[in-house]
């Protein structure tokens, strides 16, 4: 399995390929979840992208290319990008080390959601630190009493899901990202889903959408 799922912060894209990752034994690749890790040991690339992040705006290409062919090095059983590419220039280069390695993409999965939904699907996201799981306030609320994880990990709110910060990250999303659904058109491999339908129905829509809805059952 080897996917990118693409759409606006706050689409589900993390939320399904944590699920089809452990589904299929692919390695989940996120560069926003491996970015806030740096950053949390204080790591150099961690340190450079932290205001970036903090304001909504996409850490710069070169930075990101640094830590994407150590990443794909360590996913021998196929991947599912989330949250890269997202500059024309991130896909290209993307593009040219796939083809480097003689890997091929088998999809690229876009998300579709309306921007009132994200908005108010991020502003009442709540995350487990430890196991990246998200849940949501309104649609999906945790297990645990008060905001809390079935084994009693209190659950957090990322910096960047204030209401100011996530309109700019739309914003971003408008201007820098979108332009890759038409890139990925060219390449005949593009595919919808309705992020809007309830999370199980979005996971049969990529099973079938990748021809796997065979192992959905
Ligand atoms: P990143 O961490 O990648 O965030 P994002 O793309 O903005 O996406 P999110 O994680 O916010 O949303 P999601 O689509 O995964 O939604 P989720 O499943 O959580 O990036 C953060 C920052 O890092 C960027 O702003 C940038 O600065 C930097 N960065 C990262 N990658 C970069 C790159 N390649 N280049 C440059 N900079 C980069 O779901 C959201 C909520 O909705 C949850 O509460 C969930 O429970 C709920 N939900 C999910 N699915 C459904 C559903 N079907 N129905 C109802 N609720 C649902």
């Amino acid at each position: 399995m080897r996917l990118i799922f693409l759409g606006p912060p706050g689409a589900g894209k993390g939320t399904q390929a944590r699920l089809l990752a452990s589904r299929f034994g692919a390695r989940h690749i996120s560069t926003g979840d491996i970015l806030r890790e740096y950053a949390a040991k204080g790591n150099e690339l961690g340190i450079a992208a932290e205001g970036f992040m903090r304001r909504g705006e996409l850490v710069p290409d070169r930075l990101i290319l640094k830590m994407i062919g150590a990443e794909l090095e360590r996913s021998p059983h196929g991947f599912i990008m989330d949250g890269f590419p997202r500059t024309t220039a991130q896909a290209e280069a993307f593009d040219a080390l796939l083809a480097q390695k003689g890997v091929v993409l088998d999809a690229v999965v876009v998300f579709d959601v309306d921007r009132n939904t994200l908005m108010t699907r991020l502003t009442s996201r709540w995350t487990n630190p430890i196991t990246g799981k998200s849940y949501n306030a309104i649609t999906n609320p945790p297990p645990g009493p008060g905001m809390r994880d079935a084994d009693g990990t209190e659950l957090i709110q990322r910096d960047d899901d204030k209401a100011e910060t996530v309109r700019r990250r739309l914003d971003v999303y408008q201007q820098q990202t979108q332009e890759l659904v038409q890139y990925y058109r060219l390449s005949g491999k593009l595919f919808s889903v309705d992020g809007l339908a309830p999370v199980e129905e979005v996971t049969a829509q990529i099973l079938s959408k990748i021809g796997r809805e065979r192992a959905a059952s």
